[in-house]
């Protein structure tokens, strides 16, 4: 039988490690887990190759999120670009609150979770880390999967898409007065996870 229910929402600025968190946090409880990350990042790749993005928006089937060209430094470009125009996060707005109240719960990762799409959510935690930390993350990463880039040129990407996610009108990346801040900066990530599975765990106990 499913269970009612539980949304677990994490904001965060790009490679704080929150969709590490997300995906462990969800397979503990055994929710649902959305990386919303991947919904811009899908605009993003539709309009490098010319479409409109609101266009694309509006159009963007859950198939699209499978794309492993997704995770390339350009189409994170694109996606926080797309980002600020308010009709392409209105487009993408109603698919991410039915997942978050799905049953059986549900953890979704992103910018706005906790202050836009999910206000209500159960459990809300923000992520976050220093620039250096997350740009040297973001660069082993990168070189894992053989895309050889120098590390302050992800530096800046890191700075220039924090200024974008941050300073935009329409749902900037702030804390959520209520959320639980998590700083990752000096935690190995299986203590973040086993600090975010703790938060959560207590606001279930509240729950039910
Ligand atoms: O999380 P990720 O780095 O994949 O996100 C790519 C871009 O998508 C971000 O830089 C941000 O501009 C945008 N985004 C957003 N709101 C979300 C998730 C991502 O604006 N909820």
């Amino acid at each position: 039988m499913a269970t009612a229910p539980f949304t677990v929402a994490i904001d965060g600025p790009a490679a704080a490690g929150k969709g590490t968190i997300g995906r462990a946090v969800a397979a503990h409880f055994g929710f649902a887990h959305l990386d919303t990350g991947l919904l811009y990042r899908a605009v993003g790749a539709q309009v490098l190759t010319g479409r409109d993005p609101i266009e694309a928006a509006q159009a963007l089937e859950p198939s699209a999120l499978e794309n492993p060209a997704l995770r390339t430094a350009d189409v994170a470009q694109a996606a926080s670009k797309v980002a600020v125009i308010p009709e392409v996060r209105a487009a993408l707005l109603d698919f991410q609150r039915a997942f978050a109240r799905r049953a059986g719960g549900a953890v979704l990762d992103g910018r706005d979770i906790c202050t836009v799409i999910c206000p209500q959510a159960e459990a809300k935690l923000f992520v976050t880390a220093s620039a250096e930390v997350r740009a040297q993350r973001r660069w082993k990463e990168l070189q894992e999967r053989g895309q050889n880039v120098d590390y302050e040129q992800v530096l800046e990407d890191v700075r220039v898409r924090d200024a974008r996610d941050s300073e935009r009108a329409t749902a900037p990346l702030r804390p959520a007065d209520t959320a639980f801040v998590l700083d990752t900066s000096e935690l190995a990530i299986d203590a973040a996870i086993a600090r975010a599975i703790a938060v959560v765990e207590a606001k279930r106990g509240l729950s039910v």
